[in-house]
């Protein structure tokens, strides 16, 4: 297909973003293969247009039409590249579902993304936030993604390192943003595979189903269910997965807390800061439940936020300065929003 061929205009995105929200892109191409992308890049049009990469929109908050290009990442296909002593080697187009992938990884045998079931979005969405659940995160399954830099159509491989993995954090939504499509990934599951089960939600449940020596597959049920019961379906209630990061907290901040909250669950990181239960915290302020206009804060999980209908992005975002407020106000602490706000 001719550059120019791809590109549609005034393209509705309210089906292609998970929280429902309504905003148009002035300009839209789906991207397949890198070659499209490649052939767009180079045309004169290319350096005059704003971008905006969609995966699966299960992590963004729309707060109006956007006047640029909107490159909606399709780029399919998963194959196992190489096995070793060690490792399948495993390399997924960055369009395909993230559910999806980790389903075949493990109808294949290949273990070590089961704790990741179920998360919404695309493969090629999970590095930018480094998606993580019950345990793990994807930095640890990561070895190598393919991205293209949108300023010159050149293909650059980024290892685990020049991804700068954080907590739902990475160097594409900081130094990197916006540079990149990220067009596939690579992920190394381990032979010695050993369950992660720590988890107090996922323990309870595989001790439910009186599974003592749970295989992945196990894990991945167990996790699908604890998911299904905390955490509301998308393809029903709009929402953008938590709506905050679990705020990291000094240790001195945290002993005052902890003093007055011997109840607040925490979790200490390794270089004695804490990091505290956001849901936890939203929910002492009253929130969860409330509605403010047309979002709410989910009844089973204070952490996300869901469109009760006809939400607009600027909805979203005055339940969320409400709620950041009222947690400033009774704790002391500061919310950071995890979706990317456009
Ligand atoms: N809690 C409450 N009230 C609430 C929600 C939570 O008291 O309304 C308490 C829970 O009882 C628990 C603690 O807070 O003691 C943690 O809650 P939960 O296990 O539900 O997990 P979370 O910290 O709220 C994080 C991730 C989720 C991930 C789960 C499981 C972040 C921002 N969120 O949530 O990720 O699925 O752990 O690992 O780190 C996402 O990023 O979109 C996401 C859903």
């Amino acid at each position: 297909m001719a550059p120019a061929a791809l590109l549609q205009r005034d393209v509705p995105l309210h089906r292609l973003n998970t929280f429902g929200l309504p905003a148009r892109a002035a300009w839209f191409a789906a991207i397949e293969t890198p070659a499209q992308l490649v052939a767009l890049i180079a045309t004169p049009e290319w350096r005059y247009l704003q971008r905006f990469v969609l995966g699966g929109g299960s992590n963004l908050i729309l707060t109006g039409d956007f006047d640029g290009l909107v490159l909606h990442a399709r780029i399919a296909g998963r194959e196992l590249i190489a096995e070793d002593d060690d490792a399948w080697t495993v390399r997924a187009g960055a369009g395909e579902c993230w559910h999806d992938f980790v389903c075949w990884t493990l109808e294949r045998g290949w273990p070590g993304l089961e704790n990741l079931a179920l998360i919404p979005g695309t493969v090629g969405a999970a590095p930018i936030q480094n998606i993580g659940a019950y345990g793990l995160e994807m930095a640890e399954r990561f070895q190598q993604l393919e991205a293209v830099d949108l300023a010159t159509g050149e293909t650059v491989t980024f290892d685990r390192s020049a991804c700068r993995f954080g907590y739902r954090d990475s160097a594409f939504k900081r130094e990197a943003a916006g540079r990149y499509l990220v067009a596939a990934v690579t992920f190394r599951l381990p032979k010695r595979w050993r369950p992660l089960t720590g988890y107090a939600d996922v323990a309870r449940e595989l001790e439910t189903r009186k599974i003592a020596d749970p295989t992945a597959r196990d894990i991945a049920d167990a996790v699908i269910a604890v998911r299904s019961r905390k955490l509301p379906d998308p393809a029903r209630i709009g929402n953008a997965g938590s709506f905050f990061k679990n705020p990291v907290v000094d240790a001195a901040t945290f002993a005052r807390l902890a003093a007055r909250y011997p109840e607040m669950p925490r979790y200490a990181q390794p270089d004695g800061a804490v990091k505290l239960a956001a849901g936890w915290l939203i929910e002492r302020c009253g929130w969860k439940g409330k509605n403010l206009g047309p979002v709410g804060v989910y009844e089973k999980q204070a952490l996300v936020l869901v469109n009760r209908g006809g939400a607009r992005g600027e909805d979203v975002l005055r339940l969320a300065r409400a709620i950041r407020e009222s947690v400033r106000a009774m704790f002391g602490v500061e919310l950071e929003p995890e979706p990317v706000v456009l």
